[in-house]
């Protein structure tokens, strides 16, 4: 049995405007007590930050706010950009980096990944660190090398102090938002070998410790297989988010 803490993320991603975002806060609010046992987070996009703040206030700490990306500068002459005071002044304590979309759709580096994970850590956020191969990588068998490239590049830099504040969110990318959920055997395979990874990188102290959840259709009807499996640790999750009895049933599967 783990010792660490189970953890979900809800990634609200480009969804719901502002009614809607309040109304979900206030309902995930309402259920915060049902929570006990698992560290819950929710993403809403940058306008809904400080409403969904307020909405989650009933909840008294239990549900974390998190901020789905953010620039790496302080303020200044960045046009359209968030800084990461700005996320922390709107009540953000959790900050999201390399999110499949932004790597693959937005084009955001390994490089830049790792600007905003440094960044993120320095300014005292929590940051979830995502990663994850695409259907062809996996094809072709790269799953792993590519896995373990993303950790170190994203973790390059990051101290053992620091990686208390690290979470990892494996989230294949063939299985985001297609209902192709990865069976919990190939899920706990690739979460192994990134724990592995953290070893190496660091010592099995830490590997041990550092959460890593899974993202990739996650839903009530599988969060239980996915995450009864040694190595997984929680869920960042989409579509479910949407939905607070899903997103709940979810959280009550981490317990
Ligand atoms: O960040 C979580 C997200 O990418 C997973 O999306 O809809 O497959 O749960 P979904």
């Amino acid at each position: 049995m783990s010792t660490r803490t189970p953890t979900i993320g809800g990634n609200w991603k480009m969804n719901l405007h502002k009614a809607e975002a309040i109304e979900l806060a206030a309902a995930l609010a309402a259920k915060a007590d049902d929570f006990a046992g698992v560290e819950v987070t929710v993403f809403p996009a940058f306008p809904y930050l400080i409403p969904v703040a307020d909405a989650l206030a009933p909840a008294g700490g239990k549900i974390k706010l998190g901020a789905q990306d953010a620039y790496i500068t302080p303020n200044g002459a960045f046009t359209g950009e968030v800084s990461l005071s700005m996320i922390q002044d709107a009540g953000a304590s959790v900050l999201l980096v390399g999110h499949s979309e932004r790597r693959h759709v937005i084009g955001e580096t390994d490089i830049l990944v790792n600007d905003k994970v440094l960044a993120g850590l320095e300014a005292g956020l929590d940051v979830v660190l995502a990663i994850g191969e695409t259907l062809e990588q996996r094809e072709s068998g790269k799953t792993d090398a590519i896995n373990t490239g993303q950790l170190g590049y994203g973790l390059a830099g990051v101290t053992a102090e620091q990686m208390k504040r690290i979470t990892i969110a494996y989230e294949p990318v063939w299985a985001i938002g297609t209902g192709k959920t990865a069976t919990p055997e190939d899920a706990q395979k690739a979460h192994s070998v990134i724990r592995q990874a953290v070893a190496f990188l660091y010592d099995q102290g830490i590997a041990d410790a550092v959460r890593i959840q899974y993202g990739g259709s996650m839903k009530p009807g599988n969060a239980g297989d996915l995450l009864a499996q040694t190595d997984i640790d929680g869920g960042l999750i989409g579509g479910a988010a949407l939905k607070p009895d899903d997103f709940a049933g979810i959280i009550a599967a981490a317990k």
